[in-house]
């Protein structure tokens, strides 16, 4: 793995009720400029690869799947469910501080435009942290503490709905252990691959916290 780079392979699977079709893709390491829609200063894709940011200090680089993508059925409140997996790496660069981390989002505008790099993720700003209007969900990637978002330490995955303070957030890490009951940690910014291996929300047969249902699904009101 080059340094300095970051990038990722994506599925991402909306299941709808059944009398319409699920949203379904594979990116098999074929990014192209045709099939994702880069933003922020620093995007590129190189050999298939997408790389949101470099050595440009403070900079932000975004990816979007360039179609949008029902989150909600007609006239049902819950969102629907959603299954992703990906590879990443956050690659150091030699004699540089690293960055923040990234975030996995769902946004209904691509135009993120003001947004601050550094601890907002380059998806938020002072402004409109916390703004129930920003509708955005997204689970974080984090190699920072912030103290003004409560981070429960420099190396963690959050999920995130309007702001970096997390409703939930866990140190990064896998299960493993002899019955994989072990939460073992991993080091998210050392440049190794790393699959997100199952992401997933709002019922799709993973764990799923009712009380929180209405924020989550509110996120999703536009
Ligand atoms: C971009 O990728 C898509 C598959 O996702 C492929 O069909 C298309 O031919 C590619 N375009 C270029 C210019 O490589
Ligand atoms: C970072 O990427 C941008 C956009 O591709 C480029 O203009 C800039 O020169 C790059 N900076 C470094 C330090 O590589
Ligand atoms: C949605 O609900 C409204 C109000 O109850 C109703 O008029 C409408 O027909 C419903 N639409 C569908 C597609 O079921
Ligand atoms: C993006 O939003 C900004 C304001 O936040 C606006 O000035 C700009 O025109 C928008 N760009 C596009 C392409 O819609
Ligand atoms: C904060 O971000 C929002 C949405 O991207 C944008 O409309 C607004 O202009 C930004 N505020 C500042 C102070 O840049």
């Amino acid at each position: 793995m080059s340094h300095c780079s970051f990038f990722f392979f994506l599925f991402l699977n909306t299941a709808l009720p059944i009398s319409v079709s699920a949203t379904e893709f594979v990116y098999n390491r074929d990014f192209n400029s045709s099939n994702i829609v880069l933003s922020g200063n620093t995007a590129t894709i190189q050999n298939s690869i997408v790389t949101l940011t470099n050595k440009t200090f403070f900079s932000i680089g975004r990816a979007f799947y360039p179609y949008k993508i029902p989150m909600k059925a007609t006239n049902f409140s819950t969102p629907l469910p959603f299954v992703t997996s990906f590879i990443f790496s956050i690659a150091p660069c030699k004699g540089f501080l690293p960055g923040h981390g990234f975030a996995f989002i769902f946004s209904p505008t691509m135009n993120l435009t003001g947004a601050t790099s550094g601890n907002y993720l380059g998806l938020f700003n002072r402004s409109d942290e916390g703004n129930p209007s920003n509708h955005v969900f997204g689970i974080e990637f984090d190699i920072f503490r912030n103290e003004e978002f409560d981070d429960i330490n420099d190396n963690h995955v959050g999920v995130d709905i309007n702001s970096l303070s997390s409703l939930y957030s866990e140190p990064a890490g896998f299960w493993g252990g002899r019955d994989g009951e072990e939460l073992e940690e991993l080091l998210l910014g050392n440049g190794e691959n790393y699959q997100v291996d199952r992401v997933c929300g709002f019922k799709a047969k993973c764990y799923y916290d009712s009380s929180r249902e209405k924020e989550a699904s509110e996120a999703f009101d536009y």
